[in-house]
């Protein structure tokens, strides 16, 4: 492993959001799940398996290494994965859900979760990350759909959502045709087992 990789793939990066609100960026951990579950009911909706890009999340397991937990005092703030996708027969990855607790928004927990996902997919060896979300958000992080105008979801979307970043130039320049899932298959988990596990978690915190 090159020093670059190791020092992007530490397990926690400490960023100070604030004087008052210290967080953490950790590797997402099992005891993570449930929680993670319910900020993201809150943030999008008890349908949001029914969203486009859930299509190339279903049944997949996150990228090996890519899946992160914002956490402060025990408590999960926020929470991104990475996937494993073919963008028109280009390997690449597909980040989301981004999601950050509403009580802990505008703090930076978001941008600091862009940041560590996409250093170490980059220190994975990946080329090029691809998301569906708001422009405005994040170019800041260098996404833009200059390189997405040859690519299709496997269902609805709005073209100017569909945003891209390489972590190599020029690797998406070949891509043309449908984004799909190629993440190896998930271990299924029933929400009844979540909620055990979230129960657990809060009995341990208390
Ligand atoms: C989007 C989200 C992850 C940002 O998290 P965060 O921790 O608040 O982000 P940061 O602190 O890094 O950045 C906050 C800044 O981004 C801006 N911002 C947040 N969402 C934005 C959006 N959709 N479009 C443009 N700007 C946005 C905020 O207004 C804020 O601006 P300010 O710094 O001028 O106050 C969070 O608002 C969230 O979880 N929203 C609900 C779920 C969601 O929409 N996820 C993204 C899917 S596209």
């Amino acid at each position: 492993m090159t020093a670059l990789k190791s020092a992007a793939l530490q397990t926690t990066t400490v960023a100070l959001a604030s004087d008052a609100v210290p967080f953490a960026i950790r590797a997402e951990r099992a005891s993570d799940v449930a929680a993670r579950e319910t900020l993201l009911d809150a943030c999008f909706g008890e349908d949001r398996h029914t969203r486009t890009c859930q299509r190339l999340r279903d049944g997949r397991a996150p990228a090996e290494g890519l899946a992160f937990s914002a956490v402060h005092d025990g408590r999960l703030l926020g929470t991104v994965r990475l996937w494993h996708v073919s963008a028109g027969g280009v390997p690449a990855l597909v980040l989301g859900p981004l999601a950050v607790d509403a009580s802990a928004r505008s703090l930076g927990v978001g941008a600091a979760l862009m940041k560590h996902a996409l250093a170490a997919a980059k220190a994975h060896g990946h080329q090029a990350v691809i998301l569906r979300g708001d422009p405005a958000y994040y170019e800041r992080f260098g996404f833009s759909a200059g390189k997405t105008g040859q690519l299709a979801l496997p269902g609805p979307f709005e073209r100017e959502r569909l945003l891209a970043v390489e972590l190599c130039e020029g690797a998406l320049d070949e891509a043309w045709g449908m984004i799909v899932a190629t993440g190896s298959k998930a271990r299924r988990q029933s929400r009844a087992r979540l909620a055990a596990r979230s129960r657990k978690a809060v009995a341990l915190a208390a």
